[in-house]
C-alpha cells in the first residue's frame, strides 16, 4: 500500500507541543512539592493544604514568589493558622519548570485560575534579583 504524500510543511520538524506542559508540570511536584503537600495537595502535618488554597487560586505573582524563594513564618491557609517554612526552589528550578509546575498546580488544586506561563516567572524573578530571604505572608499580602 502506498501512503499518501504528507501535506507541505508536515513532516520535517518534530510537532512542537504548545500546551503549558501540565504533564512535565505534575513529575516537577512530585519531585519536589509532594513529600510535604502530599500528592492529593491536601497537606500534611506543618505543611498546609494546596487545594483550595488563596494562596494558590489568588494573584500569581505571591504564588510564584513562593516557589522562587521559600516562605516562613505565620500565615493562613483556608481557616487554619500555619507557622512554619517552606525552601524557596528558584536556584534548582528553571522558569520553565516553575511555570509547568504551578500550571499543573493550579489546574489540580484550584477551579478557577489560569496557568502560569514563563514570562510571568521571569518576570517575577527579574523584579527580586539576588533575593535570599524567605518571603513573610505578611509581605506577600501587602505587595501586590
Ligand atoms: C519541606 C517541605 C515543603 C516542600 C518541599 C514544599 N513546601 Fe510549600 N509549604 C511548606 C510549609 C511548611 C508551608 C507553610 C509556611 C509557613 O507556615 O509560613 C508551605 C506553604 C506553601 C504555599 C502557601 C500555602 C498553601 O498551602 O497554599 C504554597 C502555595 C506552597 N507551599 C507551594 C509549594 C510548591 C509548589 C512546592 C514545590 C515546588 C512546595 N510548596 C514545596 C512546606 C513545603
Amino acid at each position: 500500500m502506498l501512503l499518501a504524500p504528507l501535506p507541505a510543511g508536515c513532516g520535517a520538524a518534530p510537532r512542537q507541543v504548545r500546551s503549558p506542559g501540565i504533564a512535565s508540570g505534575r513529575i516537577v511536584f512530585q519531585s519536589y512539592c509532594a513529600a510535604c503537600h502530599q500528592y492529593d495537595g491536601q497537606g500534611m502535618g506543618d505543611a498546609p493544604s494546596l487545594a483550595n488554597s488563596p494562596w494558590v487560586a489568588g494573584p500569581e505573582d505571591r504564588l510564584i514568589r513562593i516557589v522562587l524563594h521559600g516562605v516562613r513564618g505565620p500565615m493562613q491557609v483556608d481557616g487554619k493558622s500555619y507557622d512554619r517554612e517552606m525552601p524557596g526552589f528558584g536556584q534548582v528550578l528553571p522558569d520553565s519548570k516553575i511555570a509547568s509546575l504551578l500550571s499543573y498546580v493550579r489546574k489540580q488544586f484550584s477551579i478557577s485560575a489560569g496557568p502560569v506561563t514563563v514570562e510571568m516567572v521571569s518576570r517575577v524573578r527579574g523584579a527580586n534579583p539576588g533575593r535570599t530571604l524567605y518571603w513573610r505572608a505578611e509581605e506577600l499580602l501587602d505587595k501586590q
